[in-house]
Parts: C-alpha cells; sequence; structure tokens
C-alpha cells in the first residue's frame, strides 16, 4: 500500500503548497472549459475534497468522463480553495484509476430514500448519511470503553453462545450442528446430548448473568458486544442482532445504578457533540432539525426519576387514547414510554420500581412483596433505551422466585454460587447501543443506524 493522506486530515490541517496523495469515490464531477472538477471522498468525514484537473493532464479526456462511484488516485499540490466553507484545495498533477463505474451504477442520483438505500446496504456507507451515521457509531463505541476506562471498570467479554436464557422471554436463535431434517431422537423428542454442547444452546440475549459472577470479584466490570433476539416485533427500534453495553457494579444500591447510567448517557452525549462536531451538524440540518440543541440540552439535563406506580397514575390520567391499554401490571409500550417523556417530564426520565411478574428473576424484591428494583431509562422519541436493576442478592429469595416462575436451579447453579460465598448489593443496566445512535443523530429506523440489518425476514447482506 502506498503511502497517501486521508482527506479529514487534510482539510483541518493540510498545508498550502505541500505535496500530497489522496484516494476515494467520486462523488461529483463537473468540466468546465479547460478544466474539470471531482468532488472526492473518503468517509473519513462528510466534506469531499475539491480536485481541480487541468485540460493539460494526461488522459483528461478519459478523466473527465469518468461517472460518479469510480475509484481513484489523485497526486498534486494543496492549493488555497476560493470555495466556501473548505480551506484547501488539490491541484492534481496525477490521477490513477481504480475502478471505473457503469449507467447501472444504484447510486448516481443525489437523494435517495433510507428505503431504497436499505436494498443496497452493501453500498449506502458510500453516501453521506451513513458516513456520518458509522463514523459517529465508531466515535462512540471509543467513547464507551474510554468512560468506563476512566472509572475503573474491567472491560469483560461474556460468551455469545450460552445455554442460559437471561431474560427469560425465549425469544432465543439455537445454535446447533443437529442435522434439523432428522435429528436424534429420545423418548422425550429431540436428543440434544448427542449436539455439540451435549445439551441445548442458543445465541445469547444478553451478557449479564455472566458479567455479574465477574463483578462480584473484580469489583466494577461492563461487556460490550452484539446480543441477539428471535422477538418477532418488525418495529422501527427491534433489530435480532444489536449491540449491548452493560456494566454491573457490586456493592451498589438502584439508586447508584440510575447516577452511574446518568453520567454515562450525558458523557456520550458531550463527546459526541465535541468530536463529532461536523456529522451533528449534518444530522441537524438534514435529518433532525434541532438534533444539536437536543443532546446538548440532554447533556445537561437533570434526569427525572418516578416510580412505576406513578407513570401508571399519569397515564390513567393522560386523557389520550392509546392503542394499548394502561393497568397497574401492565407493561409499558412505546406509545406510553414516549407519552411520560414527552408530554409528562419533557427528557429523560427513569421509571423505577416495577411490578415484579412483568420483570425478569434476577431482580432484587422490594419489601412491598409486589415490585421490584428495576429501572428503564425513556427518552423523547425512541422510548426505552437502557432496561436495568438492582440484583437479588439473597440466596432465599433468589431461589424461591426462580422456582415460582419454573426456572432451573441446577443449570443456573454457577450463577448461584455468588450469591452461595460472599454475595453482595450489586446492581448494572443495559444499553442498546443502536437506540442509543437513534437518539444522538434523529435516525427514525434502527436499520439505519447498523451496517447490515437483522431483522425478521432479512439477512441478505
Ligand atoms: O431491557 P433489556 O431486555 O435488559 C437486559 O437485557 C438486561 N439483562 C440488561 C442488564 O441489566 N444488564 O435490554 C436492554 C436494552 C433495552 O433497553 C434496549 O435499549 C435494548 O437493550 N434492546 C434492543 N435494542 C434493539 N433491538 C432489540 N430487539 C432490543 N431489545 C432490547
Ligand atoms: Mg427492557
Amino acid at each position: 500500500m502506498s503511502k497517501y493522506h486521508r482527506i479529514a486530515a487534510l482539510l483541518k490541517e493540510g498545508e498550502v503548497g505541500t505535496e500530497v496523495s489522496v484516494k476515494g469515490w467520486v462523488r461529483s464531477l463537473r468540466t468546465g472549459k479547460g478544466v474539470a472538477f471531482i468532488a472526492l471522498n473518503d468517509g473519513s468525514c462528510l466534506t469531499s475534497l475539491q480536485i481541480v484537473l487541468d485540460a493539460t493532464l494526461p488522459d483528461f479526456e478519459e478523466i473527465s468522463r469518468l461517472g460518479t462511484g469510480s475509484a481513484i488516485g489523485v497526486e498534486g499540490t494543496l492549493v488555497a480553495s476560493p470555495a466556501k466553507g473548505q480551506s484547501v484545495e488539490l491541484q492534481a498533477t496525477k490521477v490513477t484509476v481504480y475502478g471505473t463505474v457503469d449507467d447501472k451504477y444504484p447510486l448516481q442520483k443525489k437523494h435517495h430514500t433510507f428505503e431504497f438505500l436499505r436494498t443496497i446496504a452493501h453500498l449506502r456507507p458510500r453516501s453521506n448519511t451513513f458516513g456520518a451515521v458509522f463514523r459517529v457509531r465508531s466515535a462512540l463505541s471509543f467513547a464507551i470503553h474510554k468512560f468506563f476506562r476512566e472509572r475503573g471498570f474491567i472491560y469483560v467479554h461474556t460468551p455469545i453462545i450460552t445455554a442460559n436464557d437471561c431474560e427469560g422471554a425465549g425469544e432465543q436463535f439455537r445454535v446447533t450442528t443437529l442435522d434439523i431434517g432428522a435429528p436424534p431422537r429420545n423418548d422425550f423428542g429431540v436428543d440434544f446430548c448427542q449436539d455439540f454442547f451435549g445439551q441445548p444452546t442458543q445465541l445469547t440475549v444478553s451478557g449479564q448473568l455472566e458479567g455479574e459472577v465477574l463483578a462480584c470479584g473484580l469489583t466494577s466490570i461492563y461487556t460490550f458486544g452484539p446480543t441477539f433476539r428471535s422477538e418477532n416485533s418488525n418495529t422501527s427500534r427491534h433489530a435480532a442482532e444489536f449491540w449491548m453495553v452493560e456494566p454491573e457494579i457490586a456493592f451498589a444500591d438502584l439508586a447508584d445504578d440510575a447516577d452511574l447510567a446518568e453520567d454515562f448517557i450525558k458523557y456520550l452525549c458531550r463527546f459526541v457533540l465535541e468530536e463529532c462536531a461536523e456529522d451533528m451538524a449534518f444530522f441537524d440540518k438534514q435529518i433532525d432539525p434541532g438534533a444539536i440543541e437536543r443532546v446538548r440540552a440532554l447533556a445537561e439535563a437533570r434526569f427525572a426519576r418516578m416510580d412505576y406506580n406513578e407513570a401508571i397514575e399519569r397515564l390513567e390520567k393522560a386523557g389520550t387514547s392509546f392503542q394499548y391499554p394502561v393497568r397497574w401490571g401492565l407493561d409499558l409500550q412505546t406509545e406510553h414510554e414516549r407519552y411520560l417523556s414527552e408530554q409528562v417530564v419533557g427528557g429523560p426520565l427513569f421509571v423505577l420500581n416495577y411490578p415484579k411478574d412483568i420483570k425478569a428473576f434476577y431482580m432484587r424484591q422490594n419489601d412491598d412483596g409486589r415490585t421490584v428494583a428495576a429501572m428503564d431509562l425513556l427518552v423523547p422519541k425512541v422510548g426505552e433505551i437502557i432496561g436495568g436493576s438492582q440484583r437479588e442478592e439473597r440466596l432465599d429469595l433468589l431461589e424461591k422466585r426462580m422456582d415460582e416462575i419454573g426456572i432451573s436451579k441446577e443449570s443456573l447453579s454457577w450463577y448461584l454460587d455468588s450469591r452461595r460465598w460472599g454475595s453482595c448489593p450489586h446492581a448494572g443496566f443495559g444499553l442498546g447501543f443502536e437506540r442509543l445512535i437513534m437518539h444522538l443523530t434523529g435516525m427514525e429506523n434502527i436499520r439505519d443506524v447498523i451496517p447490515f440489518p437483522r431483522t425478521p425476514g432479512h439477512a441478505e447482506f
């Protein structure tokens, strides 16, 4: 690979008069009298570098016929740019053509709908919007590690193949090497003893259970990895494969957990405003007017906290007709979550202490006997972006709850050991990474914030 410059660096600190080399894809080409201009983009930033080609250049005729999408390399001299908004442009001395396009190239037009771009997910990284989304996604991934590292959290890798169903919702993808056409059978059905792991296994829905036992030794940990859910909800907020950030803190209660989540979200807001200023300005202008102000307000907000009991009362008094029923004991739907954060508090809101029957087995039981120490963070437009809880650290109560729900204590005996020996209060949460990106950028569909979305019926790319 020959050495070349990235366009972001040149636009930021390129000095007039220096010889540089760039490579990228033609965004547009226009010709004038004895001259041609190419807007070249290499994905390092939103702005394309203006390339100036004189007719005296060898192969000028051929180059000035290049189509949008062609891959080229350009050598030349940086000169001061007369164009507004750019400091420098590149006066070309040599152009290398790597790959041309024909008239079937689908990205020739300037504007395409997101629906259309989803059908060409392998080409959309070359568009302005998806360049911006994936740069923000990358920057936020880094910021997540930075936040936790600055606070002494240990980054742990939890397994992707698992034998447990952490959330207990039965929304898992099976992992097997058995012949699905003719699996071995025993008296009870499929004989999983003959499967690769000697038992049924699935893709994980959450790294929490493993994260908990790691925290009960390392004190503060986090995971950041892919999780999988086969829930058949074809919504703009659900993906079958999504990334989750899951911190777990020992010697912490629900209030500590909410404090951590609040600091975390605010930190990520500040980071994206500072480090992705150009892309955020693009979202603010093109995608979601007011996005920057919204993220700035979130970075400075005091996150409201409200008990589930009160949330239900507020919803019952709403005077809005919801599609789904509202009653104590029922889970909140996105329309309720949005109403609470958008209409009732006008900002981010933690709903705390949900009925135990709609939450997972591991949550700490409150003294009222009917709620658990759960928390969801709800934000305008998206609804829930974080789900967390204080965990049940009392062995007897945890075992009793598992029996009530019908969760096998034998298969989770390793998990129960953390309560058997040296048990301690602990808490944690899971942040849906795509939902965070949606909230920060204003992108409205989860399919448009992950490069290759996995949703019901779609795994083609
Ligand atoms: O609320 P959830 O189900 O919580 C857990 O999995 C806990 N074990 C986390 C923990 O305490 N360590 O999921 C956490 C977050 C949700 O708030 C949501 O943002 C996101 O994960 N999420 C999804 N994102 C996209 N597509 C889906 N199908 C999602 N399901 C959950
Ligand atoms: Mg949840």
